[in-house]
């Protein structure tokens, strides 16, 4: 299946970038992953509004114009086999032809570089079992907010996770749950949903949002407002949220189980909502 990478569209096995690109060097780009359901692309408008403010945030102007990436996103999803799919973008900052920290000259153009691949979400079995996490200390920089592609910290959290037979890691920070490696985290206590606010040290996730407007939809009481880790191991249920897991309970935490070891009554009903929602 053909790939886009700098206004061409060809095979994946055609596809070069220059050693010497920043995303290799340095880590110096972002990213975004837009899921897309029967051939539709889910809140690409959000999710094309997250990579433009992370661009921002890392002073490099968008290559392309919203139309142009829209384009792309659904040329993408038109060529590809599956009808649910993940489109993964990305843009660094180009490739200089020397190796210096600062931001290369502007004649220096960026890399755009997106593909698509079958979406992939939790079997029905892992739903109704939930999945393991641990928690680890969160050793990430302070700009969480921006969907990087320096994600060193992330990747070593989901290793330990895995090594251990864990889906997920958990982040802590100060005593206060922030995200997972590759997720968002919701804890429910006493019929309460509590949600981390959106700081510096998150990320806004797109499937978040999604989340608190359903809960405001369907009256279900909520709190945006960190979380202490001894509330994270106290809670009647945790899940993990995110473009390609949805809304998946974690049912055991460092070994222990959450509540009582089963996905609980409001992350089964959320994962409902979000059914009817995204179809
Ligand atoms: N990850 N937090 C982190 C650190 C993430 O990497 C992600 C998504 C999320 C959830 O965001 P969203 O709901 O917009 O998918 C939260 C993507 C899926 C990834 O890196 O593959």
């Amino acid at each position: 299946d053909p790939v886009y990478l700098n206004g061409q569209f060809l095979p994946l096995a055609e596809a070069r970038v220059s050693p010497l690109d920043r995303g290799f060097l340095y880590g110096d780009g972002v990213y975004e992953v837009i899921p897309v359901y029967s051939r539709r692309p889910f809140r690409m408008a959000e999710h094309l509004a997250r990579l433009q403010a992370t661009l921002a945030g890392i002073h490099l102007g968008n290559p392309l114009p919203l139309a142009e990436w829209q384009k792309i996103v659904e040329r993408l999803v038109e060529q590809a086999p599956w009808d649910d799919q993940s489109i993964y973008l990305q843009v660094t900052r180009g490739a200089d032809d020397k190796r210096d920290h600062a931001f290369p000259p502007a004649s220096v153009p960026a890399t755009v570089f997106a593909f698509a691949s079958p979406l992939v979400t939790p079997s029905p079995a892992v739903r109704a079992a939930g999945v393991a996490a641990i928690t680890v200390t969160d050793q990430r920089w302070a700009r969480c907010d921006l969907k990087v592609i320096s994600l060193l910290a992330n990747v070593l959290a989901r290793q330990q996770a895995v090594e251990l037979g864990c889906a997920e890691a958990l982040l802590i920070r100060d005593s206060y749950v922030k995200e997972g490696a590759a997720s968002n985290v919701f804890v429910v206590k006493d019929g309460l949903l509590l949600a981390p606010p959106k700081t510096q040290l998150m990320l806004p996730g797109i499937t978040y949002d999604v989340i608190l407007e359903l809960a405001a939809q369907h009256q279900q009481p909520l709190e945006v407002r960190e979380i202490a880790e001894a509330e994270l191991r106290t809670a009647d249920e945790v899940w993990m949220t995110s473009s390609t897991k949805e809304v998946l309970a974690i049912t055991t935490l460092d070994g222990k189980p959450v509540g009582n070891g089963k996905p609980g009554p409001l992350g089964v009903r959320m994962w409902q909502w979000y059914q009817d929602f995204k179809n």
